[in-house]
């Protein structure tokens, strides 16, 4: 975990954030050691922004990673509190991530919080609904 934190301090200075202002870092973590990195990226027409665990999970899979290919994603803030995922990204990490894998929200203080990946949107809709 003090790995991922090192690699998502360093990554944040590449959120591109004019109109927020409010930084995001995700890191993904692969079986293999492998790693992908996110950050949010903001644009004028807002709703095109895009999160940083989107951005991550997209940059693996356009380089092949597949969902048993990964272990963790850890998402970082330059704040004091806990940010989790917004419902878009959970939408996102449940298709993309196995339900067993591990998402863990991290801090400035270096405090992590540990969950699953299913635990983050009870009843939602995959692609077995279709
Ligand atoms: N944001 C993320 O990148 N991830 C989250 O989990 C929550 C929100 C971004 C979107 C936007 O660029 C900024 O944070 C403020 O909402």
């Amino acid at each position: 975990m003090e790995k991922l934190l090192k690699i998502a301090r360093e990554n944040i200075k590449n959120a591109y954030v004019p109109y927020s202002n409010f930084r995001v870092s995700a890191v993904l973590e692969l079986n293999n050691g492998e790693i992908y990195k996110g950050v949010n990226v903001e644009n004028a027409s807002y709703g095109l922004s895009n999160c940083a665990e989107r951005s991550a999970l997209f940059s693996a899979y356009s380089n092949g990673v597949k969902k048993e290919d990964i272990k963790t994603l850890m998402i970082y803030t330059d704040k004091d509190h806990f940010v989790s995922p917004c419902g878009a990204c959970r939408q996102v990490m449940r298709e993309l991530m196995e339900e067993e894998s591990k998402v863990i929200l991290a801090n400035s203080k270096g405090e992590f919080k540990v969950m699953k990946n299913k635990d983050l949107l009870p009843y939602g809709f995959t692609k077995e609904d279709l």
